[in-house]
């Protein structure tokens, strides 16, 4: 009963790190379009209603797809994949009209968002989502944000 018991604990956690879909690959895409920004993060997206905006949503979204879509769904259009639809992020700051609070609304949302994406989601061990940090640039972290958001607002 015993020798069951511990080859089952074996198992479960020998598993864990054999599940190679919570591994980040990174995205083959180019950023050759964006302003570079170099390796400090920013706390908040430097490309959102810039004139690099256009260029950064159709980036974002190619990045999106390759790195982000398998588990929070193509082309961020679905509240129907396994992990959190990410166009409700920003759901709460959209819907404040005085600019100041606004601005100050969409801060903690860019933080909060570069925060998780670099440190990933770990909880108690089991790797949620795992960290990009190393994995994907900021540029096209930030590119990522502003896609979903205008897939946010066209919904
Ligand atoms: C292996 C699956 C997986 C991949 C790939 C993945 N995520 Fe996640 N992500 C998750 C899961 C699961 C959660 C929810 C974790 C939790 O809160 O328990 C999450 C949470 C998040 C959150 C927080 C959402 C919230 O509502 O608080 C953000 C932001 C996020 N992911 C961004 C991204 C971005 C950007 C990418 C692509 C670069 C990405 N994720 C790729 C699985 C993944």
């Amino acid at each position: 009963m015993r020798r069951i018991l511990l080859s089952t604990l074996f198992l479960a956690f020998a598993a864990q790190p054999l599940a190679a879909q919570e591994v980040a690959v990174a995205p083959d895409v180019s950023t050759a379009g964006l302003p570079a920004l170099g390796t400090q993060w920013l706390s908040a997206n430097p490309y959102r209603n810039q004139p690099a905006a256009a260029e950064a949503r159709a980036i974002g979204r190619d990045a999106y797809n390759q790195a982000c879509a398998r588990c929070h769904g193509v082309d961020a259009s679905t509240n129907a994949a396994p992990a959190p639809d990410l166009r409700n992020l920003d759901r709460g700051c959209r819907r404040i009209v005085d600019p100041a609070l606004k601005a100050r609304c969409q801060a903690d949302n860019d933080a909060y968002f570069a925060r998780t994406v670099r440190q990933g989601k770990v909880i108690l061990g089991v790797t949620h989502m795992p960290p990009w940090q190393g994995v994907l640039s900021q540029e096209l972290a930030w590119a990522i944000q502003v896609f979903v958001e205008s897939r946010a607002a066209a919904r």
